[in-house]
């Protein structure tokens, strides 16, 4: 990419982007705060913090049920949201669009809907050794309540997925494909679109959870070609407690309901409920009106800036990091995909990753430690946690240096 071209890592003004983001100003044990644990969950820009107070200054009604103007206007905007995650994701149809809690309910949704009318005894569900545990548990259930099997793709050393393996899983009995798009806990970026066209080869569905990649990289869900995508909009600068689910409109439409309640149907009698359509027919109860707001503000706030543009400068600092992290003797880095996403997930002798952590914490250096929801893949690793520093578009070489200094000093605390 030419120096200098607009979507250059070189025009990435970091420092503005920094200002956009209140809590990036804390201070945390008297240090200034170093937000590296962007995987857990990201910060919000003002922009989002003042869209939920206007919703709820200004606008707040329930939806589609009153015939007044703050319904009105509390309607629109919740449309309005779903469109914008429509565009995001490069949907063909808003209606493909579900508002959930996030992508743990969204994957829920489909394994216990689309499961339960497709799984059966004998079928087959392959994921992968690298998934989070909401994308392996809900599946666990399925196939225990249709009598069908989880099948396990394994991955390198190095955490790539082995696309040979997982092929030779493939047979008439796989109904369904899930997997991540980014590794929550190594940063291994998947081959989805080719992991789509492989299982689609073999007749089977394809989930993708994008948690951890809405942030982090354009996502188009027909290029990659899979039949669900889920995330969670406190993964991407949106409020905790909603996300969504993209879902092929002839998939859903012939999915029973995952939950029954108000605005899920078209009419009610004692005899028969007949279901409203799509998206609604997944939308039981009052919505997280407020949280599809906010979302929509957030996917706005990262679509001005420009997801390449975010992971050019993110991978720029991964390679930054992972040259710093390397010289620290005892570390280890778990997760050396080649290309792969703003995780820096190790492992240092003798010291407990949750030791790190806290020593970190106490130099304000924000990480995760433990198993980062993926006991199985720990398994694989050979440990039982890692440390876990995440990237996001507002972090900065400074940060990944006080990471450095204060593993540095953790090292020094335990000599
Ligand atoms: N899944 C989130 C993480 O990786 C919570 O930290």
């Amino acid at each position: 990419m030419p120096a200098g071209s607009p979507s250059s890592a070189q025009t990435f003004d970091v420092a503005r982007i920094r200002r956009d983001f209140p809590i990036l100003q804390r201070r945390v044990h008297g240090r200034p705060l170093v937000y590296l644990d962007n995987a857990a969950t990201t910060q919000k820009p003002a922009a989002v913090v003042d869209r939920l107070a206007r919703y709820y200054r200004e606008e707040n009604a329930n939806i589609h049920r009153g015939v007044h103007a703050l319904s009105v206007e509390a309607t629109d905007a919740y449309d309005a949201a779903r469109e914008t995650v429509r565009r995001f994701l490069n949907a063909g149809d808003a209606r493909e669009i579900v508002f959930v809690r996030g992508t743990t309910e969204a994957i829920n949704l489909v394994a216990a809907t689309w499961g339960r009318t497709h799984l059966g005894a004998g079928d087959e569900v392959v994921v992968t050794e690298m998934e989070h545990h909401s994308n392996i548990v809900p599946w666990q259930l399925a196939c225990q309540a249709a009598g069908a099997r989880l099948r396990v793709a394994p991955i390198t050393d190095a955490g790539e997925l082995r696309l040979d393996a997982f092929e030779q899983l493939l047979c008439p009995r796989t109904r369904v494909v899930a997997v991540n798009h980014v590794s929550n806990a190594l940063g291994t970026v998947n081959p989805v679109k080719e992991i789509a066209r492989r299982a689609h080869a073999h007749g089977a569905v394809v989930l993708v959870d994008g948690a951890q990649a809405v942030a982090h990289l354009p996502v188009d869900v027909r290029a990659i070609g899979c039949d669900f995508y889920a995330f969670s909009g406190h993964k991407v600068f949106g409020p905790t407690g909603v996300g969504a689910l993209w879902g092929r409109a002839e998939l859903l439409d012939a999915m029973p309901p995952y939950q029954g309640g108000g605005d899920m149907i078209r009419s009610v009698t004692f005899e028969r409920t007949l279901y409203n359509e799509l998206p609604y027919k997944f939308e039981a109860g009052t919505p997280n009106i407020a949280g599809a707001v906010g979302l929509a503000s957030a996917l706005d706030y990262v679509a001005a800036i420009g997801l390449d543009r975010i992971a050019a400068h993110e991978h720029e600092l991964t390679s930054y990091g992972t040259d710093a992290l390397s010289c620290i003797g005892g570390l280890r880095l778990t997760g050396t995909a080649p290309g792969k996403a703003g995780i820096l997930a190790f492992v240092i002798d003798d010291i407990h990753p949750h030791d790190i952590g806290t020593i970190l914490d106490r130099a304000g250096v924000a990480i995760r430690a433990g198993h980062h929801c993926c006991q199985p893949l720990m398994g694989r690793l050979g440990v039982p946690a890692t440390a876990r520093a995440s990237l996001a578009l507002y972090n900065t070489r400074e940060d990944v240096d006080a990471l450095a200094a204060a593993l540095r000093d953790a090292k020094a605390v335990f000599a």
